[in-house]
């Protein structure tokens, strides 16, 4: 498969549009952060153009910047709590399940609890994302506090994991719009991601982990053959 940088954001852009064509009148839409939300975002944008009318949720501080800078309504929790429909990128989707890793874009936190209050959870990549197990490729980000986040790093350790504070370029810790820092954690290929999931999240000090676990109900995959759209096989709903 190619996946040179054009090709791979046309195969994004493709799978967002067709998440964007889900859309109807009078959603509340949870707004996703990265690269292929991104495409999404425009795509809203352009849809609101020719007469659809929705309000936003925007998983990041980012994201919302772009959705205000487009005109795209945004709206809060407080005035909806619940997600008609949330469209998300990812870092790795896996075959089968459609469990997910996110937050290489930093942003986890906000998209977990987006995700958790949508009905429909949408999640659209290029066909680079798909894995047979999820961490075959990437490592899990885990959103600390920053208090103590040395103590945290080794009980994440404790657990298997190969960690690393992320830094932006500058070599600064990188910073969450919720104002913590993000620890990297390289477990390898996971057997059973709930269970991972579970344990990271009974460690003092993390706020949030990666690890979507039966969140995702559909995912738009963009490659160099279209657009396939895998869906969740019916269970118990995780998520609204
Ligand atoms: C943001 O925190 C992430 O969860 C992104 O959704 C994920 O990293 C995918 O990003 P790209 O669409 O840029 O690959």
């Amino acid at each position: 498969m190619t996946t040179d940088a054009n090709s791979q954001a046309a195969w994004k852009q493709a799978a967002a549009r067709a998440a964007v064509d889900l859309v109807s009148d009078g959603m509340i839409v949870g707004i996703g952060t990265g690269s292929t939300a991104t495409f999404a975002i425009h795509a809203l944008a352009n849809r609101m153009q020719t007469g659809l009318r929705f309000l936003g949720i925007p998983s990041s501080e980012r994201s919302a910047a772009l959705a205000t800078s487009l005109g795209i309504p945004l709206t809060t929790f407080a005035d909806h709590p619940r997600i008609d429909l949330t469209i998300d990128g990812a870092d790795e989707v896996e075959r089968g399940t459609l469990n997910l890793i996110k937050g290489h874009g930093g942003a986890l936190l906000r998209e977990k609890i987006v995700a958790v209050a949508s009905r429909r959870l949408v999640i659209i990549v290029d066909g680079t994302k798909l894995v047979d197990r999820l961490g075959e490729r990437s490592a899990i980000p885990v959103e600390v506090v920053d208090f103590g986040w040395e103590a945290t790093k080794g009980r994440l350790e404790a657990l298997g994991a190969t960690v690393d504070l992320r830094c932006t370029p500058d070599g600064e810790p990188f910073c969450t719009d919720g104002g913590n820092r993000i620890l990297d954690c390289s477990f390898g290929s996971i057997a059973d991601p709930a269970m991972l999931e579970e344990k990271i999240g009974r460690i003092v000090g993390v706020v949030e982990c990666g690890l979507f676990v039966g969140l995702a109900d559909m995912v738009f995959i963009g490659d160099a053959t279209g657009v396939t759209c895998l869906e969740r096989s019916p269970g118990p709903s995780v998520g609204a």
